[in-house]
């Protein structure tokens, strides 16, 4: 048995400050039709925050490339250049069309883990994926059938495949899918966009969901591993190009598009951290919500090493926020 070790830091409880301030920034453009200026005023806000971290950070997972995204770009160093020398994984929004539509299940999301132990999905936009909680572990298998998918899912977790729970993104390329659960007699909730709150869910033992199938974004795939590592269950992804185009430059790259990359792929090692805050309501988050002298927001705060998992209600005053940071979010 390895020797107990005193606690160290967890930046994951820094980077609470960071989701919050881009949920903040976010929850003012709430159902207000434009989801391009909600993801601009939250990357603004998480921006701010970040350079305030003590690390050294390469944007892994970003905004996009250089040219196109003026902030938070894939290669970015952000942090104030001191150790740790970590990967980062941003999505200011997961669920910009969620946030300017009003609907539930956005979040602002960040993941940190040691240096070059995250999977870059490079020109790989989507991924095929499967995601449970802890006592789904092992009973899936991202190559196999749904049916099947769904009867070893339902011995591992003791209940009948009639009471499981599946999550899956609501897209046209999903309709055999979905039939194939509606024929296994599983149930379904269909989301309009979030697979990142979706895979999250799969772990959260009063969320009704049990197991995520389906086609979303790659990055969004290696957030949610960050996540599952420390909920203790678990993530199965294989690439899945939209195109021929796609293909070939992800084969010229060296990516290869059978290999199932499973948790430990996505986010290697085992100190990884993650902190996701509501911009709207979810499953196991409040959204922002805004009074006359400040804001509240719930956060999830999850550090793989440890398995801590934290849900972090705070209070934010308006007055002393902007004397403090000198900003508007
Ligand atoms: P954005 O907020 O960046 O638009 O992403 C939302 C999302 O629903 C993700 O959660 C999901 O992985 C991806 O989009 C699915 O992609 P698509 O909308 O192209 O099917």
């Amino acid at each position: 048995m390895q020797a107990p070790t005193r606690p160290d830091r967890n930046i994951a409880l820094e980077l609470i400050r960071v989701t919050e301030a881009a949920a903040i920034a976010a929850a003012r453009w709430v159902g207000r039709g434009d989801k391009m200026a909600a993801d601009q005023a939250a990357v603004d806000a998480m921006r701010y925050v970040l350079g305030a971290v003590a690390m050294d950070g390469v944007v892994v997972i970003g905004e996009g490339e250089k040219d196109e995204a003026p902030m938070l770009f894939n290669g970015e160093h952000i942090g104030d250049g001191r150790p740790p020398m970590v990967d980062v994984a941003v999505d200011p929004i997961d669920g910009t069309t969620l946030t300017s539509l009003g609907r539930k299940g956005a979040l602002a999301v960040i993941a940190l883990s040691e240096r070059g132990s995250m999977f870059n999905p490079g020109p790989c936009v989507y991924m095929k994926k499967v995601a449970v909680g802890q006592r789904g572990r092992g009973a899936i298998d991202v190559n196999a059938s749904i049916t099947d998918n769904l009867k070893e899912l339902s011995r591992a977790l003791k209940k009948p495949v009639q009471e499981l729970g599946v999550i899956v993104l609501d897209r046209p390329r999903h309709d055999e899918l979905i039939a194939e659960v509606r024929e296994a007699g599983a149930r379904i909730s269909l989301i309009s966009d979030g697979d990142v709150a979706g895979a999250i869910a799969t772990c959260w033992p009063d969320s009704g969901v049990d197991v995520l199938f389906g086609i979303g974004g790659t990055p969004e795939g290696v957030l949610a591993a960050a996540a599952i590592k420390g909920l203790g269950g678990e993530i199965q992804g294989v690439l899945h190009p939209r195109n021929d185009d796609e293909r070939n430059a992800a084969e010229s790259l060296g990516y290869d598009l059978s290999r199932v990359l499973a948790t430990d792929d996505l986010v290697a090692g085992d100190d990884c951290f993650f902190a996701a805050t509501a911009v709207t309501d979810g499953d196991f988050l409040r959204g922002v919500r805004f009074y006359d002298f400040g804001a509240t927001t719930q956060s999830l705060v999850v550090r793989s090493r440890s398995g801590t998992v934290r849900t972090v209600e705070t209070f934010h005053r308006h007055d002393k926020r902007a004397e403090f940071t000198n900003t508007g979010f």
